[in-house]
């Protein structure tokens, strides 16, 4: 399968996802290449960034009171659990589930970065999230980072 790598058409505009996003994969792309030997070390140095990602997008979507929170958080928890009842295998020796697992990833993510993650972006621009962070008068770079401009 062939590796997905960050482009700008990915960015939400919002800077704090668009680098996490980016970090995570760049990280998949890293882990695929890792050897055998050093594969599970990484697999949860991935999982716990991709925790933390979550747990980010989480508190974002509840500073604004989101409510399409219950459902994105239900997504999160399904990546999440997959790949801690993966792990045991993986430590134990079983690093093709482990390199199935990242296989799969980036396929989920396109998919829920395009949804969920791209409606999240939306109503942080509504709420008026993205025009605390801009410059007051740089229309220019609202507009450009604003996920309604990609509509
Ligand atoms: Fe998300």
């Amino acid at each position: 399968m062939q590796a997905v790598t960050w482009s700008s058409r990915m960015a939400l505009g919002v800077p704090q996802m668009d680098q996490a996003h980016q970090s995570l994969l760049a990280r998949l792309g890293k882990l695929a290449a890792e050897p055998d030997e050093t594969f599970h070390e990484q697999f949860v140095a991935l999982a716990q960034a991709i925790e933390a990602d979550f747990k980010s997008e989480e508190a974002l979507m509840e500073q604004i009171d989101f409510p399409g929170l219950p459902a994105h958080r239900e997504q999160h928890a399904r990546v999440l659990s997959a790949l801690h009842h993966a792990d045991p295998q993986v430590a134990q020796g079983d690093i093709q589930l482990g390199r199935i697992c990242i296989e799969l990833l980036p396929q989920w993510f396109l998919v829920h970065q395009a949804t969920m993650d791209h409606a999240l972006a939306v109503a942080l621009d509504f709420a008026g999230h993205l025009r605390q962070a801009a410059p007051a008068n740089d229309k220019a770079s609202r507009r450009a980072a604003s996920p309604r401009a990609s509509f």
